[in-house]
């Protein structure tokens, strides 16, 4: 048997065997549908590093600069589609209670979500008939909703009231005037997404590292594990016992504490630990 095939193999009888699973996602579990990753060599737009453009100061400096990336990134997302990989982890929070905490902001664990309780299969089990695609994130049972540390990129709030809101329609960011505005008080809105220099919210990530704390399973995908809070996660699970299960095509700073390392992408591997 290959290297690989045999970390599958032993992936599958850990997943077998686990009762509480988690998984910690990252851009790369998003980038077969599409989405560039950040630190992968498509991360530089307009030769900006994400790491200058995702903070409040850039925000302060140069929001149209900001908001102009991120409507470049909501247009790019708003065209991706769930892939594999999302799907499996979807069919897995259905079937096994597994709970998905991810970093990114597309949306994407959401949408295979949905898209797996819209489909003629229909809901878990104990749910009701469902009509085909009527449904939408906010009909998602709360254990299979993706707990998004970063937030979500098709999310606005305001720089200065508590205005929140979802949306998705195009960014005007031609002028510094044509930028979004709150509708409460005219202050500028900006993309409801955690920078670098903030901190999470305080109830998602407490919920997200008690989730990994009772997990005995940790299924780690698509991401390079270096930005703090969320590269800790997974030790919480291995702090309590419990076992990681990398899915990656790279080494990264979790590798050597991983179980079992499978090295390739993630929307080809997740689909053979459950067939
Ligand atoms: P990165 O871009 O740092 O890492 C993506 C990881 O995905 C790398 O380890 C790749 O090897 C891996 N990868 C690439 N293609 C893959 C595939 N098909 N299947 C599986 N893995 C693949 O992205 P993140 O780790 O998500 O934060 O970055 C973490 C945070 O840094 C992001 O949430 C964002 C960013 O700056 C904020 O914006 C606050």
């Amino acid at each position: 048997m290959s290297g690989l095939a045999d970390g599958v193999t032993r992936a599958r009888r850990l997943l077998e065997e686990a009762d509480r699973l988690v998984a910690v996602t990252g851009a790369g579990v998003s980038a077969e549908s599409g989405v560039p990753t950040f630190r992968g060599e498509e991360g530089l737009w307009k030769s900006h590093r994400p790491e200058e453009l995702a903070t409040p100061g850039a925000f302060r400096r140069d929001p149209r600069l900001v908001w102009e990336w991120y409507g470049w990134r909501r247009e790019r997302i708003g065209g991706c589609d769930p892939n594999p990989a999302h799907r499996t982890l979807a069919r897995l929070a259905r079937d096994r209670g597994l709970r998905v905490i991810t970093q990114n902001v597309d949306g994407l664990h959401e949408a295979a979500a949905v898209e797996l309780r819209a489909s003629p299969e229909g809901g878990g089990p104990g749910d009701g008939p469902r009509e085909v695609g009527s449904s939408g994130p906010a009909d998602l049972p709360e254990r299979e909703r993706p707990l998004a540390l970063h937030g979500s990129i098709f999310h606005v709030r305001c720089t200065a009231c508590d205005y929140r809101a979802p949306r998705r329609d195009p960014i005007d960011a031609s002028s510094r005037d044509s930028l979004p505005a709150c509708p409460h008080c005219g202050a500028l809105l900006r993309p409801d997404v955690v920078w670098f220099g903030e901190s999470l919210d305080p109830n998602v990530l407490g919920r997200a590292s008690s989730l990994a704390h009772g997990a005995d399973l940790c299924l780690v995908v698509g991401t390079s594990a270096v930005v703090q809070p969320a590269a800790s996660i997974p030790l919480a699970t291995l702090r309590s016992g419990g076992r990681v299960v990398e899915v990656n095509p790279d080494a990264t700073p979790l590798s050597s504490s991983a179980e079992v390392a499978l090295r390739g992408r993630a929307g080809e591997i997740l689909p053979k630990l459950i067939e």
